[in-house]
Formats: structure tokens, C-alpha cells, sequence
């Protein structure tokens, strides 16, 4: 039979218009509070000196001790995580605090790996991915390098220009995410990662430093290695340490001229008594 009430489309079309609208109305609800669960761990988080990375495990004892139930904390927790991976504030903050006016915890000398790599090169242009406080881009400077490098945190960047400005260099050194950095198409000669905190199993990204190398432009590569099928997820996803043979691979666009991985201190555990590890040195070329 048909339905003759000529309003009754009408009421359906409304019915219909009313249940999206809610469901709307709870997407914009959902993104705002994860918005403001975001927002409330970012404020947190500033200028708070926390040991663990971004200081997620401190965060969710601090929800914890403030009485909020367990799925809640597991439900914040895991928009943070995943915000904290994709975003660059919470690095940005966490960094920081990290590194004090006078220079970090890091090491203040350049890569040997690097040292080797350069010797002999004719200067060009450099890029230092995450370059803390800059001792390897002061170092391509001092040897005629036109040297270029970006790093999240504030702090980093003004303590690198503070240490090209007293080893009488010039250095470029740009405040910016990984996220957010134009690399530049086929711009560089040289392209320096040491202990880079970058999503190396994000293709998008390594498409874009690879595009951004010129044609015989080098890459040197510098980091811990984790064995294979180690757990990947958390600090190990977030600051991006290859797993055993997987840089190879993960490159595999360029000439590979020298790759070891063996136990030894990385650069950052030298003179802090800290345990030797497996690390990674490859140096790369783009045919
Ligand atoms: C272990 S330090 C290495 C610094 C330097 N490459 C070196 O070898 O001395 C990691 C650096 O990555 C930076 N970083 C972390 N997340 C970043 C991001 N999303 N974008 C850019 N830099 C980031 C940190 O601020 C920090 O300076």
C-alpha cells in the first residue's frame, strides 16, 4: 500500500537528517575530547624534566594516582601514544626540557662514521635530520660545508648556533618536525641521520629525503639497532631504531657503499658508564 501522508518523506528525510546529525555531533564530540585529553598532557608535559620518552609511563601513573579508572587511563593513553608518534609537540616539549641552556647530555664531537665519510669530498650542501645541537653540522661547516640542519626542539637549534657562533662557523639551523620540514627536491650532497628520531618505516617520509638528494648524493646513517621481531611498538616506534638488517632494505633506492651493525657504545653512551649495545653505520649513495 502506499503511504499517502504527503509529509511522511519529509519526516523520514528529518528522522534520517537527525540520526546523521547525531552521529556528527558525536564524532565532533570524540575528536574535541581527544583534543582536550591532548591538550591537558601537553600542559602537563612542559617543562617537566620526566626520564622515560615523553614521559607516557610517568603520565599514566600520574592518571592512576589521581583516581582515574584503569580503561579511561588505557583510553587516554592510547590517544596520546599515537598522537605523540604522529605530532611533534610532545617531542618538542619533552626535548626541551631536555636540553638545559648550557648543552645537553649528548655527546659534543662529530660522528667518527662521519669524519671517514667526508674525507677527501669536495664541500657541497648538507643536511643534519634531528640535529640536536648541531657538533656534526658544526664540523661539515668548519670544512667548508654549507651546512643545513633541523631539529624539533627549540633549545637544540639556539645551542647549536650558540656552538657555530664560537667555533667562528656559519650553520643554518631550522625549528622544525620531521613532519613538517620541506626537505626540498634534490638538493642535497650530503644527508646526515645520527641517532635521528625518524620514522624510518614510514615511506612517505623516506620518499622524501631520498627525492630530496642530489644524484651521487651521500647519506650517513648512524643509530642502535634492535634484533629482529623485537617489539616495535611504543619508545621503539616512536624514535624509530632499525631492526637488524632492515636499513638495507628500507633504502634499498640507494647504493649501499659500507653497512656494519656490531656491539660497541653508541655516541651518546660514551663517558656516561653507560652498557655497550648493537648499532648501525651505513653509508649510502643515490645513484
Ligand atoms: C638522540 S638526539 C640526536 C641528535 C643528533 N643527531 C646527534 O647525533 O647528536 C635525537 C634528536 O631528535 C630530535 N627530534 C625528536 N623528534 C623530532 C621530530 N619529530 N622532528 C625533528 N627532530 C626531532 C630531538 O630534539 C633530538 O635532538
Amino acid at each position: 500500500m502506499h503511504n499517502r501522508d504527503p509529509f511522511d518523506r519529509y519526516r523520514k528525510l528529518s528522522r534520517r537528517a537527525f540520526v546523521s546529525s547525531l552521529a556528527v555531533c558525536s564524532t565532533v564530540t570524540a575528536a574535541s575530547d581527544d583534543d582536550a585529553l591532548w591538550d591537558e598532557y601537553l600542559a602537563w608535559l612542559k617543562g617537566r624534566a620526566v626520564g622515560d620518552l615523553v614521559g607516557l609511563e610517568t603520565y599514566r601513573k600520574t592518571l592512576t594516582e589521581r583516581g582515574v579508572p584503569k580503561p579511561e587511563v588505557e583510553r587516554r593513553m592510547k590517544t596520546i601514544s599515537e598522537r605523540s608518534l604522529k605530532r611533534p609537540e610532545a617531542m618538542r616539549l619533552w626535548f626541551n626540557s631536555m636540553y638545559g641552556p648550557n648543552g645537553a647530555i649528548g655527546p659534543d664531537w662529530p660522528t667518527p662514521l662521519l669524519m671517514e665519510a667526508v674525507k677527501g669530498i669536495t664541500p657541497g650542501a648538507s643536511l643534519d635530520v634531528c640535529m640536536g645541537e648541531g657538533r656534526n653540522s658544526v664540523f661539515l661547516a668548519s670544512l667548508g660545508w654549507k651546512a643545513t640542519g633541523f631539529d624539533v626542539s627549540d633549545i637544540a637549534v639556539a645551542n647549536a648556533l650558540v656552538k657555530a657562533k664560537k667555533a667562528g662557523v656559519r650553520i643554518e639551523a631550522i625549528r622544525s618536525g620531521y613532519q613538517e620540514f620541506d626537505f626540498g627536491h634534490e638538493k642535497w650532497d650530503l644527508v646526515v641521520m645520527t641517532y635521528a628520531y625518524f620514522p624510518i618505516r614510514d615511506r612517505k617520509y623516506v620518499g622524501r629525503l631520498i627525492a630530496s638528494m642530489r644524484q651521487g648524493g651521500l647519506l650517513v646513517f648512524q643509530y642502535g639497532v634492535v634484533n629482529r621481531g623485537a617489539d616495535r611498538t611504543g619508545d621503539a616506534s616512536l624514535i624509530g631504531v632499525p631492526e637488524a638488517g632492515e636499513l638495507k632494505q628500507i633504502f634499498r633506492a640507494l647504493r649501499i657503499l659500507h653497512y656494519e651493525e656490531k656491539e660497541e657504545l653508541s655516541d651518546w653512551q660514551v663517558g656516561q658508564g653507560g652498557r655497550k649495545g648493537q648499532s648501525v653505520k651505513m653509508l649510502a649513495q643515490k645513484p
